[in-house]
């Protein structure tokens, strides 16, 4: 019984673990103006431009006159 508990204990755990690491890669952020033509690039160029690490991939959302980027670093 008590090994049970423990497995289920470190399950969780690990799940959580992982999770956490996943939330670290993906970076959300939004920017002034639209997604354009091409989201991804203008997603990477903006990440770029604020000063993060340029980004692997992006999927860009329009928002308002504003939009969201999620990406990949
Ligand atoms: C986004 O652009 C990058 C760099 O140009 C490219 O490597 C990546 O495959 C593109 N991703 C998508 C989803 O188009």
């Amino acid at each position: 019984m008590r090994s049970v508990a423990l497995l289920l204990v470190s399950c969780v755990l690990l799940s959580f673990i992982l999770g956490h690491v996943k939330e670290v890669e993906a970076q959300k952020d939004i920017f002034l103006g639209g997604c354009g033509k091409d989201g991804n690039k203008t997603c990477i160029d903006d990440f770029v431009k604020k000063g993060a690490s340029k980004p692997k991939s992006c999927e860009c959302d329009d928002f308002g006159d504003e939009h969201l980027c999620r990406c990949i670093m």
